[in-house]
């Protein structure tokens, strides 16, 4: 049976990435396990940088909740971040997560560039759920070549998967009723016709959430 290892960015509980992640989440079968976090609330304190542990193949800080938290990345065959982009990246609760991924590799200082070696071995599928208030989804490519590098050093180079929210600025927007949303428009000024569109694309979008699951549920 799959594991799932889910963080969730969203400092607010209707944010649109956790409705897209509600979504993704209804497509896996009844019996999957999830691993459900939130980076807002679980505590974990900033990388030191003492690298020790690429000798001791793990983190040495103590007294937060990494040592938990990694052992349920480890186990998870699909590990997904669904969160808003903030200033083109993470928020910083997730940045801090990640950060601690350190503790997964070996990383060697060659002539040419930083070589990579994971610990274990990554057989994983990785999803990204993002949301964003651009009107273009360029503000989330820092994020896609983050996890392109990261997929690529763990070796699970094909098995990333995104998914992108756009124009999203309210809670709960993505799944605003078409006069809803065209109301909200016109107050932004934005062009109401745009509004028809864009709730077709968000109602389309929140089942290809779901669909992402099924698929990676029977991969
Ligand atoms: C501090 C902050 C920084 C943001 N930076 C960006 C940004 O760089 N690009 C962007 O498209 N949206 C940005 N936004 C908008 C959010 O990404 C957007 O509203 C998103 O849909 C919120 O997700 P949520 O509904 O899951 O909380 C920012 C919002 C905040 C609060």
């Amino acid at each position: 049976m799959k594991k799932i290892f889910v963080l969730r960015g969203s400092p607010r509980a209707k944010g649109n990435s956790n409705i897209m992640l509600e979504n993704f989440l209804s497509g896996l079968p009844s019996e999957a396990i999830i691993y459900d976090y939130n980076a807002n609330k679980i505590k974990l304190k900033a990388c030191t940088g003492c690298l020790r542990c690429n000798v001791l193949k793990k983190c040495v800080i103590r007294y937060d909740d990494w040592d938990e938290i990694s052992k349920k990345i480890l186990d998870a065959d699909i590990i997904v971040f669904a969160s808003p982009v903030y200033f083109l990246h993470f928020p910083a609760p997730v940045k801090l997560l990640l950060d601690r991924f350190r503790s997964f590799v070996n990383v060697k200082l060659t002539e040419n560039a930083l070589d990579y070696q994971a610990f274990d071995k990554w057989d994983k599928d990785f999803v990204l759920l993002l949301s964003l208030g651009s009107s273009s989804v360029q503000d989330a490519e820092p994020i896609i070549e983050l996890f392109q590098h990261i997929t690529n050093l763990l070796q699970c180079r094909d098995r990333l998967h995104y998914l992108i929210a756009r124009r999203m600025i309210l809670s709960g927007q993505i799944f605003m009723d078409e006069q809803s949303l065209s109301n909200f428009y016109d107050k932004l000024g934005i062009n109401k016709n745009e509004a028809s569109q864009d709730y077709l694309k968000n109602k389309d979008l929140l089942q290809k959430c779901k669909e992402l699951a099924e698929r990676l549920s029977f991969v």
